[in-house]
């Protein structure tokens, strides 16, 4: 099959999958009855890997290189223009390797001009494609995807990991925009995490389970039967969004997986995520609600997350960032065991945790 027959279906599949949202429900912020907060005025930027951002939510990585992306992605920018968000354009693979497709990409830059635009690739990227995919858009970051579940699953997807350490420092050395490493919804563990503060990335998405998954959309695509408990894997993003802060301490983290409303995204920035990325949400939304459905959840969604501000008596993300979380149940087992003191974040500002 071929990567655009791959890339169409995964938008179909996309659409039609039903919406799963990460699980947050032991992740708790505290309520705070008198905030001296005004919700004018609340400051909704913040910053990522050095770049500036006028609120905590981007588009996170969804398509290109088939015809019709040219249309879904200068939709998407249009969306990320009326809400000031950032924007990541989907694998640029196809475009590296056949020209006619670098327009379904260039369109973002295009028509938004001032945006904060990531390019991506994969980990298996030469430092010379990387470099292309960054020029194509004129980036201001680069990310570079993991998905070897997704390829696991694929009928002949890739099988053979190896090399991939090096080639993301080869990577990182090689671009003159900041690198974020992304996972696309099986979660980043402390130990990787680690090891891609050492290849010097800017910045690591966790992209956790709980959200689109890519294992389902294979399996659904190849029309395969098997038990579903293996679909059940990965890391959920709110366990990946603490694990990756231990693993990579002074990173910046970016979270994503399910986050589809403002509540949760408000609860992973009070995990210390500098930003929220949301991909499923969007392309179903825009696909089959259309643009303007688009920009107005995307504005509900800020809308939620500034109530969670003023109730928290959070004058700016950077301070929901320093609120405290209460974490109870599996949550707090899973990192109990991993070596986390959650009372620390319950207690105090989660800037002055040791992890
Ligand atoms: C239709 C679709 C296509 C995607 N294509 C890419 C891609 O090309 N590159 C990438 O890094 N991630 C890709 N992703 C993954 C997302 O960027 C994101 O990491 C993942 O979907 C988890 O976030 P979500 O739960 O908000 O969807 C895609 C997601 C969707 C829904």
């Amino acid at each position: 099959m071929s990567r655009q027959s791959r890339k169409r279906e995964h938008l179909w599949h996309a659409v039609r999958t039903d919406l799963t949202s990460a699980d947050f429900d032991d992740v708790q912020l505290v309520h705070n009855c008198m905030p001296e907060t005004a919700f004018d005025g609340l400051d909704l930027s913040t910053r990522l890997a050095g770049l500036a951002l006028r609120a905590p939510l981007l588009i996170n990585a969804i398509t290109g290189g088939v015809e019709e992306a040219e249309n879904i992605n200068r939709d998407l920018a249009l969306a990320a223009r009326e809400c000031g968000l950032a924007l990541a354009v989907g694998s640029q693979a196809a475009a590296l390797e056949e020209p006619l497709y670098q327009n379904t990409f260039r369109v973002v830059r295009d028509v938004y001009p001032e945006g904060v635009i990531f390019a991506n690739i994969g980990a298996y990227a030469s430092p010379e494609q990387a470099k292309q995919a960054v020029e194509m858009v004129q980036a201001d970051a680069l990310q570079v995807h993991l998905n070897v579940p997704q390829e696991l699953m694929m009928p002949n997807g890739d099988s053979d990991f190896r090399g991939y350490r090096r080639q993301l420092e080869r990577i990182v050395k090689s671009v003159d925009v900041p690198v974020i490493v992304k996972e696309i919804g099986f979660g980043v563990a402390w130990e990787q995490a680690a090891v891609f503060r050492e290849c010097g990335v800017a910045a690591i998405d966790v992209g956790g389970k709980g959200g689109t998954n890519f294992m389902l959309i294979e399996r659904r695509r190849a029309h395969l039967q098997g038990p579903d408990d293996l679909l059940e894997w990965g890391i959920p993003t709110a366990v990946s969004i603490l694990e990756t802060r231990a693993g990579a301490p002074g990173v910046d983290v970016i979270a994503s997986g399910g986050i589809n409303t403002g509540l949760l995204a408000a609860k992973a920035l009070a995990l210390g995520a500098c930003c929220v990325g949301i991909a499923g949400l969007a392309a179903k939304i825009l696909l089959a609600e259309g643009k303007e459905k688009l920009v107005s959840r995307l504005k509900g969604i800020i809308k939620e997350i500034q109530m969670v501000m003023v109730m928290t008596g959070s004058a700016s993300v950077g301070e929901l960032r320093r609120k405290p979380v209460v974490i109870t149940g599996k949550t707090q087992e899973w990192l109990r065991q991993r070596g986390f003191d959650t009372s620390l974040l319950a207690r105090q500002h989660a800037d002055t945790l040791k992890f």
